[in-house]
């Protein structure tokens, strides 16, 4: 097949077009660096000729609802009018285990982004995973200061990897609206996932754990981003993952 990654330069894509590679598909990278922007429209027609599949792995990072509304909402917009215009059969869009019923912050435009993909003339898959293990860093890594504080939440973290992979599979089997959910194998707590990433890098730094305000902070730390059993587990532990080459590479 030949699949385009919208975002394939980001921490899962990559992982996606890797994935996606291994098993000899044709890949095509949407990003603004190679020329494609989801905003705008620019470039997509033009990059979407003759791909079979759209992979939809672009991010902003928001708190703000209105912000994540906008963005994904006119991403999934401009994919879909360019998709449709080449013939494309298959939308393929990740979003987030457990975010029903938090029409907010950051989730707010996940759940904008899902609606937006459901109502479209595309074929579609809205495949749904848990945090990555990547998460806790990324947040460690936007916080200055002697102490990162952590949303207070509850979670399965999987490997980025795994997603990518996961996300491969979902594209070979063809559009069926909503795929099983991917959730990693432990529970986790935000915090201390925080805590073992510094020790693990040997950075003093306090973790203070805060709930947070809100539909947001209630749900994260009400335990419904972990999911639910009938979901697919991913295999690498959060400090499997730590240690492995896979994490030194990102
Ligand atoms: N982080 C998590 O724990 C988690 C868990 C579950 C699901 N997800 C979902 O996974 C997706 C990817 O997250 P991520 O953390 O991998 O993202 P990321 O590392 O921030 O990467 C974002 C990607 O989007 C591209 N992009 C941003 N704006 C663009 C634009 N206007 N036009 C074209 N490309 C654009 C970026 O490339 P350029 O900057 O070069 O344009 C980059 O390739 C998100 O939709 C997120 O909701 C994340």
């Amino acid at each position: 097949m030949r699949i385009a990654v919208a975002g394939g330069t980001g921490t899962v894509g990559r992982h996606v077009v890797r994935a996606a590679e291994e098993r000899g598909h044709e890949v095509v990278v949407l990003s603004r660096a190679s020329g494609a922007d989801v905003i705008t429209g620019k470039g997509l027609e033009r990059a979407l000729a003759g791909v079979d599949t759209v992979i939809d792995v672009t991010n902003t990072t928001t708190l703000s609802a209105k912000v994540a509304r906008e963005f994904f909402e006119t991403a999934t917009r401009n994919l879909l009018k360019a998709e449709d215009a080449a013939g494309v059969g298959h939308h393929v869009a990740l979003s987030i285990v457990g975010i029903d019923g938090i029409d907010a912050s950051y989730y707010a435009g996940k759940l904008a982004q899902e609606r937006a993909v459901a109502a479209g003339r595309v074929p579609y898959t809205i495949a749904r995973a848990a945090q990555f293990h990547e998460f806790a860093g990324q947040l460690l890594g936007g916080m200055k200061g002697p102490i990162a504080l952590m949303p207070k939440t509850l979670m399965r973290p999987v490997a980025a990897r795994e997603v990518g992979e996961h996300l491969v599979a979902v594209a070979e089997a063809g559009p069926v609206g909503r795929a099983r959910d991917l959730v990693g194998p432990r529970d986790e707590r935000l915090a201390d996932l925080a805590r073992r990433q510094l020790a693990h890098d040997g950075i003093r730094r306090a973790v203070l754990e805060v709930r947070l305000p809100g539909l947001y902070g209630k749900g994260a730390a009400s335990g419904v981003l972990r999911g639910t059993s009938d979901a697919i587990q991913g295999t690498t532990t959060f400090d499997e993952w730590l240690r492995s080459p896979e994490r030194a590479a990102v």
